[in-house]
């Protein structure tokens, strides 16, 4: 198991209660945390807004924010490894990770120091100037691959998808093949971003409705069906298939065992790529540092985002030898990517969360929750299944209580516990990779918590 990492003092920051002497969400206030501090005079566990402040924030994002999202009614104010605070002070237990982000968890010492160290020397040059920090980054991503050549660094994962796609079709057009023969096939049930390109690879239709004309060159099968891939390729015009070695935001559901070498089978017959979407899988958390390495192909290109930065944005784009230099000067571009800061801190979360302690712990974890959550789906009857990889896991509800994982989340939050879903039956738990056995024991008895309160008569 890995060590916790080392703790800072942070103004008004309180240690959580280990395993079995954890608080609930509404006892948080009683004052029953140990506190961090040694200033005696300070109150550690009052959050540091005055009274009422809260309110006031969540009416700013009503009445400020496009109204795009429905974040559950509270104010994170703090996080300390796999536990957070909010603005009243309540604690949670953090399996979400700001969705398979923060892979090192929050507040990581090793980040926080790469992070205030570059802040002291360069933020920001464009891609018309070198630093160091982006330079380093891409080497050791190249190199860490097992399969790339080259890198292109971006702010995100929808950009990193972005520039695959691009790459996919300026292939094909050096290639001599026209438009009508640079498709690219993905599956439904796949996410993979929100810029238009992106979110026509996506194919969930409820991510598109209304946003049409959308780009041409899409075509789309069921994930895990060889036969009717093999059908989307006979005619030959198709560039390249992109999936996700583990559908994240469709279910958390993985590529079927052989699925991905039957793919690069296909992709090699038609000369088409294979492009794989490594943004929430990859980084670690299936239990390798890439997830298709369990698969056993080489891809093309691989997309990364998310944990890269370990909650500092930047995204990336892996290019391999068929591809690497088919973009040349001008070709694409842009202002923030490769940022020196995002590049610093990316740089020590590669390197951590390549490490054995990292993938022991993964392992460790990944069996923890499962048997946590199995065995809740067995005393409760809520679960169907528990499916995923490593630490990317979903329980999928069952049928009679089909549509309704929105609703356990916020008896989650209620309880301290911060888990995710992956569209309306399916529970995601995606905590971070250095997550310790009492956090993990401690967020699994407040789920059980969180599922009777659901399950009560009401
Ligand atoms: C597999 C996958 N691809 C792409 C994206 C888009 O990443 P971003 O939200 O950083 O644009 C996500 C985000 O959830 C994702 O899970």
């Amino acid at each position: 198991m890995l060590a916790p990492p080392p703790r800072r003092p942070v103004p008004g920051l309180v240690v959580p209660a280990m395993a079995g002497e954890g608080m609930r969400a509404d006892n948080a206030r009683a004052g029953s945390r140990r506190r961090l501090s040694l200033d005696s005079t300070a109150d550690m566990n009052a959050s540091t807004l005055p009274a009422g402040e809260t309110a006031a924030l969540l009416d700013l994002g009503r009445q400020y924010y496009l109204p795009v999202y429905r974040p559950r009614e509270l104010v994170l104010e703090r996080g300390q490894g796999s536990r957070l605070w909010d603005s009243e002070g309540r604690e949670y237990v953090d399996f979400a990770a700001g969705i398979a982000v923060c892979g090192l968890g929050h507040n990581d010492p090793d980040l926080h120091a790469a992070l205030v160290e570059q802040a002291g020397k360069l933020w920001h040059t464009s891609n018309v100037f070198y630093s160091e920090p982006p330079l380093r980054l891409a080497e050791e991503l190249v190199s860490a691959s097992r399969f790339a050549r080259r890198v292109f660094l971006c702010n995100s994962g929808a950009e990193a998808n972005e520039v695959a796609i691009k790459l996919v079709r300026k292939w094909a057009a050096s290639q001599g093949r026209p438009p009508a023969q640079r498709v690219i096939v993905t599956f439904r049930g796949s996410f993979h971003g929100r810029t238009l390109a992106a979110v026509t690879a996506t194919a969930q239709p409820k991510y598109q409705e209304g946003y049409e004309p959308l780009p041409g060159g899409f075509r789309y099968v069921d994930f895990n069906d060889i036969v009717q891939l093999e059908t989307a390729m006979a005619a030959g015009d198709v560039a390249a298939v992109m999936l996700e070695p583990i559908q994240g935001e469709g279910g958390v559901m993985p590529a079927a065992s052989g699925f991905l070498q039957q793919v690069r089978a296909l992709c090699d017959r038609h000369n088409a790529l294979l492009v794989l979407d490594e943004i929430q899988a990859g980084m670690g958390r299936s239990g390798t540092l890439f997830a298709h390495w369990q698969d056993g192909v080489a891809p093309d290109i691989v997309t990364l985002a998310k944990a890269l930065g370990g909650g500092f944005p930047i995204g990336a784009m892996l290019a391999g030898p068929k591809v690497a230099e088919v973009m040349q000067f001008g070709a694409h571009g842009t202002t923030f990517g490769g940022n020196p800061l995002a590049a610093a801190v990316a740089r020590v979360a590669l390197r951590k969360l390549a490490s054995p302690q990292i993938a022991a712990n993964v392992s460790r974890q990944s069996q923890a929750l499962r048997d946590g959550l199995m065995a809740i789906g067995s005393e409760t009857g809520l679960f169907a299944q528990v499916r995923g990889r490593g630490l990317m896991l979903g329980a999928v509800l069952a049928p009679q209580y089909a549509g309704r994982a929105g609703e356990i989340l916020d008896f989650a939050a209620r309880e301290g516990l911060m888990v995710l879903q992956a569209g309306p039956d399916v529970l995601r738990l995606v905590p971070a990779l250095n997550i310790t056995d009492a956090d993990v024991a401690e967020g699994l008895a407040r789920l059980r918590r969180a599922v009777d309160a659901f399950l009560a008569p009401r």
